[in-house]
């Protein structure tokens, strides 16, 4: 089994291919944003960074959902992979590969891939009988049905009776090596509570499970049977390996795994977690290739304490949510208030637009405004002319900032944006509480200049450092708190970001050049106000 080598210098990481049944939610948007943080924040670390999201759009469902809008699958799959595109633009989602699964390449991969398995005697024939919920595209135990057989994921939708030969792949005769997998790999499955989750479902034994299906057209057909086409979930998984492929490359398997495989980190909802802790690394058992690094399922958002759905109508639209507060505001939110791993609400008026206001315009932009102002004033618009050394070591900025980058690093490899953000937060904070206990003006008007210089310069860099730790959340506010402070860096250009604005130097707090001429003071964050017509205006 690979062993993790952390030292490697690439990094791999995949959002879920997802459904085209419909345009994307903030569930959707929140797995994205969250990914697209962790490749800037590799990418800061100078990995050369590979960020794989696309749609996944074979199957019953989007063949119904075509069928209800009277479209073809065909047209239907084109207009809602665009509508994602158009979305992870708006959110500045840097994606590297956009993987559609109905992608004729991809269709290469997958019949490669079942030809392995196949060849490896994993796949047979027998009679698949059970219930079956077409928007979980999964076959659902007896047990775990709600009354009325229903599923207990879509509560309005019953489950459908079905009784057909189908291809099975053999699961069970991969139990112990998954076992193996999991106490070799404890950080494998994370967090920790997934992991026991994917644990006791393993215990439990594991079925073989049916990757094919009868009567459904839309779909790649079974290579030993045409009659039949592969299950949507095999042919799905086998989207993220469709994606390593370099754009004019041959579609084989072994191009596709050649310099990105295995992928470092899988990020998912905490629903799909057993097709990729436990279907996964058997289908790649089976075929013999390396397990991907880490599998992280993060929890489910809510609104206003209720779990989101088209029923109640209380669905966030992403789209309207940008339009409306602006692409940091909506990454800053999701990132910071709902701890990765664990499920969070979403309360536009209580918390989304509190925390906004008091975190990015009250305490970070206020901090750089005044502060800004206060340089022009004092001296002449530009970085006092010391450096960080001559700031005392006991000053509480450089004391607080100096092992800011090391925690927040290691919090944001951890996946723990809330540490991460509320860490740099205490360094803020600090900055516009030693404002006021310094107050320079005092200090200017008695005439210690030594003194000024070190609050201006301290403070100065320390909202640097926080922008420059904030970038892979907020990038645009990062963009414009460095431009005010005199750089040049554009944390959206992936191509030099850790050239122009490398994390060795600038992670450190004290690296702010001296005499650096300053920007225009203007507020980087403007103040939310809640609109009266309330969200429902764009539902
Ligand atoms: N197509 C499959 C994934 C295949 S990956 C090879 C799929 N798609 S999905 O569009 O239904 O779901 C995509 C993701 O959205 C899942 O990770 C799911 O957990 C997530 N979410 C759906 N509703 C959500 C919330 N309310 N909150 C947070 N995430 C949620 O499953």
């Amino acid at each position: 089994m690979n062993s993790i080598d952390k030292n490697k210098n690439t990094f791999a990481v995949t959002t879920p291919l997802y459904y085209v049944n419909d345009l994307p939610h903030i569930g959707s948007a929140y797995t994205t944003i969250a990914a697209d943080a962790i490749a800037r924040f590799q990418r800061l670390r100078g990995k050369s960074v590979l960020l794989i999201t696309g749609t996944d759009e074979h199957g019953q469902k989007i063949e119904r959902t075509a069928e209800s809008r009277g479209k073809s699958p065909k047209e239907h799959c084109d207009e809602i992979a665009v509508g994602f595109q158009a979305l992870w633009q708006q959110l500045d989602i840097q994606y590297d590969r956009f993987s559609r699964t109905t992608a004729p390449k991809h269709e290469a991969i997958v019949k490669q891939f079942f030809q392995d398995v196949w060849d490896k005697g994993d796949i047979y024939q027998s009679q698949q009988k059970g219930w079956y919920c077409v928007s979980c595209e999964e076959f659902k135990e007896e047990r775990e049905l709600l009354e009325g057989r229903r599923c207990a994921l879509h509560p309005n939708k019953e489950v459908e009776w079905r009784d057909e030969q189908n291809y099975f792949f053999r699961l069970s005769k991969y139990q112990s090596q998954l076992e193996a997998l999991y106490q070799e790999r404890p950080d494998f499955i994370q967090p920790q509570s997934r992991r026991n989750e994917v644990l006791n479902f393993v215990n439990q034994g594991l079925q073989d499970f049916s990757i094919s299906r009868v009567n459904v057209q839309w779909g790649f057909p079974v290579p030993v049977d045409p009659s039949q086409t592969i299950y949507v979930w095999f042919d799905a998984l086998l989207g993220y390996v469709t994606a390593l492929l370099d754009p004019d490359s041959e579609p084989t398997l072994e191009n596709a795994l050649s310099k990105w495989w295995p992928i470092d980190l899988h990020l998912i909802g905490k629903d799909i977690l057993r097709f990729h802790a436990v279907y996964w690394p058997a289908m790649l058992l089976s075929a013999g290739l390396p397990i991907p690094y880490r599998v992280f399922g993060h929890g489910f958002i809510t609104v206003d304490g209720q779990k989101m759905s088209k029923t109640l109508g209380n669905t966030i639209d992403p789209v309207a949510l940008v339009k409306r507060y602006g692409t940091d505001a909506v990454r800053y939110y999701f990132m910071k208030e709902i701890e990765f791993g664990r499920d969070g609400d979403f309360n536009e008026k209580e918390r989304f637009i509190p925390i906004l206001n008091a975190d990015l315009a009250n305490d970070l932009g206020n901090l750089l405004n005044r502060t800004l102002n206060m340089a022009r004033k004092y001296w002449g618009g530009k970085v006092p002319n010391i450096s960080g050394q001559d700031i005392p070591a006991d000053n509480t900025l450089k004391v607080i900032g100096s092992d800011l980058g090391e925690r927040v690093a290691q919090a944001y490899e951890a996946l723990a944006f809330t540490q991460a953000t509320e860490a740099i937060l205490t360094l803020i904070r600090a900055g516009n509480k030693y404002i006021d206990e310094q107050a320079p003006w005092t200090l200017y008007k008695q005439g210690k200049q030594v003194l000024v210089e070190q609050v201006l310069y301290a403070v100065l860099e320390s909202v640097r450092l926080a922008a420059y730790l904030l970038s892979p959340i907020i990038p645009n506010i990062s963009n414009e708190i460095y431009r005010q402070l005199g750089f040049d860096t554009n944390f959206n250009d992936k191509t030099q970001i850790n050239v122009s604005a490398p994390f060795n130097i600038h992670a450190n707090w004290g690296t702010l050049p001296s005499s650096q001429t300053l920007g225009e003071p203007r507020p980087v964050f403007q103040k939310l106000e809640l609109l009266e017509t309330g969200s429902s205006e764009d539902k």
